[in-house]
């Protein structure tokens, strides 16, 4: 048996992130310069069954025997082995790296799920449905963000823009035009459950203020919606700087976020906003194409530890 290679890109929300947990909509793109990648290889001296998992990254070489139950590559595991009705397979050796910088909104426990359910599905001979990648992924990140809106796990699986409305129909955003982003890390983080528990504790505290919010930033992903499908990105600029205030608002911006959406602004970004859970991780910057490489040298200087310019498609 030869060896099996799968990836997954990251992700950026460009709209809505916190509100989705809400039942609002929101919009996120697939980051295909960043990926997590699984690769598989058979261990043929090794009795079936036997599943060695090495992930350099984080410091894990282990049989997955050895792992808990809330471990979540042991988790894709598994649990892909059991979508398959698979009890004993070959004996093999999974070994997972990424680019995709952890903990940092830009999806990489999504992305380290979907490549090794998609890599053990296809060493067994079997490829799943993205709905069913998107699915078994979801349940993985449970154990990272506790209640999941589902965003990541569909925008990584099916890599297309997505409008995500929690519970509902997967609907693709069909984009018009393509336009580039300048992302730009923090270099800090703070876990996602922490920044959404940190959220329903405030929303807890003032209903009718964050109810407000809210809808606000759920009217913000529904005419960026209409933007992309028309043609014309640029004018979402506007609406990503809206956003970006209502998140600040919320209590979910830092010192380090707002320094970098300064920067880009002032060095002419069209709009800017951090992206994902907050206190931390990335912004992602709306740029017009010559601007990139200058506005991503700006945010480097701002002291963004990492940048990526993606083009979105
Ligand atoms: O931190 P990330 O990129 O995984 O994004 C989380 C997005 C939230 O809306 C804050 C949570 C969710 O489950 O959608």
């Amino acid at each position: 048996m030869p060896a099996i290679s799968a990836s997954a890109p990251g992700k950026a929300i460009l709209f809505g992130e916190h509100a989705v947990v809400y039942g609002q909509p929101a919009i996120a793109v697939p980051v295909k310069q960043v990926k997590a990648t699984a690769i598989i290889r058979p261990l043929i001296r090794e009795r079936s069954g036997f599943v060695r998992i090495q992930a350099e990254q984080i410091n894990l070489d282990s049989a997955l025997s050895d792992l808990p139950e809330q471990n979540p590559i042991a988790l894709a595991v598994r649990s892909t082995l059991s979508e398959l009705n698979i009890n004993q397979p070959p004996a093999f050796h999974l070994r997972i790296s990424s680019t995709i910088p952890l903990g940092g909104g830009l999806g990489s426990g999504a992305a380290i799920s979907v490549a090794v359910i998609r890599a053990v599905s296809s060493f067994l001979g079997s490829s799943l449905e993205a709905e069913q990648v998107s699915d078994l992924t979801f349940e993985v990140e449970k154990l990272y963000h506790g209640n999941p809106s589902g965003l990541d796990n569909t925008v990584v699986a099916f890599e297309k823009p997505i409008y995500f409305v929690k519970g509902d129909p997967i609907e693709f955003a069909h984009l018009k035009e393509s336009f580039t982003l300048v992302i730009a890390d923090t270099g800090k983080s703070t876990p996602t459950r922490d920044t959404v528990a940190a959220v329903r504790s405030a929303w807890k505290a003032d209903k009718q203020n964050f109810d407000r919010l809210f809808t606000e930033i759920g009217e913000l992903s529904h005419r960026a919606r209409k933007i992309l499908e028309g043609g014309n990105p640029v004018d979402l600029g506007p609406l990503m700087d809206e956003n970006h205030s209502r998140l600040q608002e919320m209590g979910v911006s830092s010192a380090e976020l707002d320094q970098l959406v300064m920067a880009a602004k002032q060095e002419g970004a069209l709009g800017a906003k951090l992206s994902g859970g907050g206190r931390g991780g990335n912004i992602i910057a709306l740029v017009r194409d010559e601007d990139g490489e200058r506005i991503e040298a700006t945010l480097k200087n701002a002291g963004a530890k990492g940048t990526v310019v993606t083009r979105v498609q």
